[in-house]
């Protein structure tokens, strides 16, 4: 079963006085999917403990991060920054979709700053910070998520070419 991670950047979050639905609604969504579970982790919006976490999981080898929270305007948002200080190669065409698709929901889709990227064979990507949001990305994503995954990873080797 192939695994993954996810990562709450959410200061309310983390000091306890708000409850995690987007990281839990991931965790749901993706083990109906048939993923496995790594780990959960609700971290402060803090740019070094976000980035410090995403690197724990590529030293594991853990192929698919998902991360909620901190994409937006706020001061504090720097979810975006951490993990661009962790990527080696970006993989933007994955939240350009989430964009443009999104738009067709709410045009405040704009205002997500999300990045995604590879890191040696971990696949990082930036979602909103809402339960609704999380679930209409991983709609938009998850089936090319799959086949980049599989090339990622040296399982496919191509796009279906011969
Ligand atoms: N994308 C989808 N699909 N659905 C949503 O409801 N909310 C937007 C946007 N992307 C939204 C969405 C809003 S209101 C904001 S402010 C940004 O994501 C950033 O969210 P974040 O600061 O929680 O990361």
């Amino acid at each position: 079963m192939r695994k993954f991670g996810v990562i709450v950047s959410s200061d309310s979050c983390f000091a306890g006085t708000q409850q995690d639905l987007s990281g839990k609604a991931i965790v749901e969504y993706m083990q109906n999917r048939g993923y496995e579970l790594s780990r959960i982790v609700i971290l402060p919006d803090e740019r070094d403990m976000l980035a410090n976490e995403m690197k724990k999981f590529v030293e594991e080898e853990v192929p698919l991060v998902l991360t909620t929270g901190g994409t937006g305007f706020s001061k504090r948002d720097v979810m975006p920054e951490a993990t661009k200080d962790v990527i080696e190669k970006e993989a933007m065409g994955i939240v350009e979709a989430m964009r443009m698709k999104s738009l067709e929901i709410t045009n405040r889709a704009m205002l997500s700053r999300a990045v995604a990227g590879i890191a040696n064979n971990t696949l990082i990507i930036n979602m909103p910070g809402s339960k609704k949001a999380v679930l209409e990305s991983l709609d938009i994503i998850i089936d090319a998520v799959e086949h980049g995954l599989g090339i990622l990873l040296g399982e496919e080797s191509n796009c279906g070419r011969k």
